[in-house]
């Protein structure tokens, strides 16, 4: 009998076909179980997406949908008898149109590529993010991503203003509007929007774009803490004639840690604070947005409790600064498999939330320590722990409890950017109101009622 890779890539020249032995040699990204399904299917397509949703929900086929794989709560996993339904071949920019400032995309066109197109128009994508090379827009609305400039632009959600979606019995939901306003009716793309490939498969989207910032300049600004920083970030945020554009805080350990791992020395970067704000301000030309970051950071430096600061004079040194916030594979090669938390706070409860979450690591055992970083002009904080592997379920339920009890009550989240997937499906369960997973069920059930899309993650059903 034939198998399940050889029968899929039996239902046309448009799907390509990888089997369990290619799947084995190849880079699963960043969860060891991405590939572990019985077929990895590229359709070239929408049709032939389409058409390969339709024999899998006839044969009962369960499917995983995937993009860069670079998602960190396992929502790619994949398993035995299961078929990947990959974007990698969803990959051309149909459209990039100027004037109105839209782009239409395949699903799996990555963030880099988008803004390497955009760029000649003197446009960007208006999002960007440190997995920006392999992340997918497909993956990107996925996830409902955020990165640098969700502060100031928003998210996946507020990018997007059509999309085209392959549902899981086959037929595909097309609303490719390009326009901002629409009130026709319940706007449904955003239900697919962080639904983490349980609901559809997205094939297409319409995003917004943004006019390219031209002259960047960038400085590492020691602080006392979150509060200083947002101090910070508020004289910035009311100059006129410049844009902030990324506003990152590094608690120390994470500051030195990474320091330590890119071999940078003291002094070339403020690692005696207690915390590090990666500043970024844009303006005509990168001088001008040099100077007035270092006329700003000098007319704040006693009111707002600056403690040291690092100016970039080139943008070589402004890439360096940018690294060691953004290359968080180091503490993974430190500590592979490390568990990580992603939460949103109310910036200004930033202090207070940060220190009651090491009072109470602390509290469960004193080694355990987190490494603490993250988009503090959103309030999104990622965390990190100093040891391998996966927490075992009572020590995991317990750093839960600290993470996330009250959270929601004060108006944060216990997943900002980065998915339920399957690692946050317990916390989903304890956390998340009851009545809204109640309509998330049954919108799951309508949609899917064999449950053949991405099964086990997010909602249980
Ligand atoms: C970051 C990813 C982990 O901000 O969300 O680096
Ligand atoms: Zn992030």
């Amino acid at each position: 009998m034939a198998e399940l890779h050889q029968i899929v890539a039996g239902l046309g020249a448009d799907i390509t076909v990888l089997g369990p032995d290619d799947l084995a040699s190849r880079d699963p990204g960043w969860d060891g179980a991405n590939l572990g399904a019985s077929a990895l299917a590229m359709p070239a397509s929408t049709e032939a997406a389409a058409r390969l949703v339709r024999w899998c929900a006839e044969n009962n086929v369960q499917m995983v949908s995937q993009g860069g794989r670079t998602g960190l709560t396992g929502a790619g996993r994949s398993a035995k008898g299961q078929v990947i339904l990959s974007t990698a071949k969803l990959a051309a920019i149909h459209e990039i149109d100027p004037l109105e400032r839209v782009a239409v995309v395949g699903a799996g066109v990555t963030l880099q590529a988008l803004q390497e197109a955009c760029a000649p128009h003197g446009l960007e994508p208006g999002i960007d993010l440190a997995a920006r090379g392999s992340a997918t827009i497909g993956g990107m609305l996925s996830t409902n991503a955020g990165g640098i400039l969700a502060f100031r632009n928003g998210v996946m959600r507020h990018r997007l203003l059509g999309i085209e979606v392959v549902l899981p019995d086959g037929s595909v939901m097309t609303d490719l509007t390009r326009v901002v306003k629409t009130s026709a009716g319940y706007d449904l793309k955003h239900l697919f929007v962080g639904a983490e490939g349980t609901l559809g498969f997205i094939t297409r989207a319409v995003l917004k774009l943004d006019a390219l910032i031209a002259g960047r300049a960038s400085a590492m600004v020691g602080v006392k803490d979150a509060a200083s920083a947002l101090r910070i970030i508020r004289h910035f945020l009311g100059l006129s004639g410049v844009q902030l554009c990324g506003a990152e805080l590094m608690w120390q350990d994470f500051a030195r840690f990474n320091a330590t791992a890119h071999g940078v020395a003291a002094g070339q970067m403020p690692l005696d604070a207690p915390a590090v704000l990666l500043l970024e301000l844009a303006s005509g030309d990168g001088d001008s947005a040099r100077e007035m970051l270092e006329e700003g950071l000098g007319a704040l430096w006693g009111e707002a409790g600056i403690l040291d600061a690092v100016v970039a004079q080139s943008l070589d040194q402004r890439d360096r600064l940018w690294h060691l916030r953004e290359d968080t594979e180091t503490i993974y090669r430190h500590y592979p498999g490390a568990a990580s938390y992603d939460v949103s706070v109310p910036a200004s409860l930033c202090d207070a939330y940060v220190a009651r979450i090491r009072e109470g690591f602390a509290a469960i055992d004193p080694a355990l320590k987190p490494y603490v970083f993250g988009h503090i002009a959103d309030g999104n904080l990622h965390i990190i722990f100093n040891r391998p592997g996966t927490l075992d379920d009572e020590l995991s339920a317990r750093v839960d409890e600290v993470l996330y009890t009250g959270l929601a009550g004060q108006g944060g989240s216990f997943s900002a950017e980065h998915g339920v997937g399957i690692k946050k499906r317990r916390a989903y369960e304890l956390y998340a109101d009851p009545v809204k997973r109640a309509v998330a069920r049954s919108i799951k059930q309508t949609l899917d009622p064999k449950n053949l899309f991405n099964p086990g993650k997010v909602v249980a059903l």
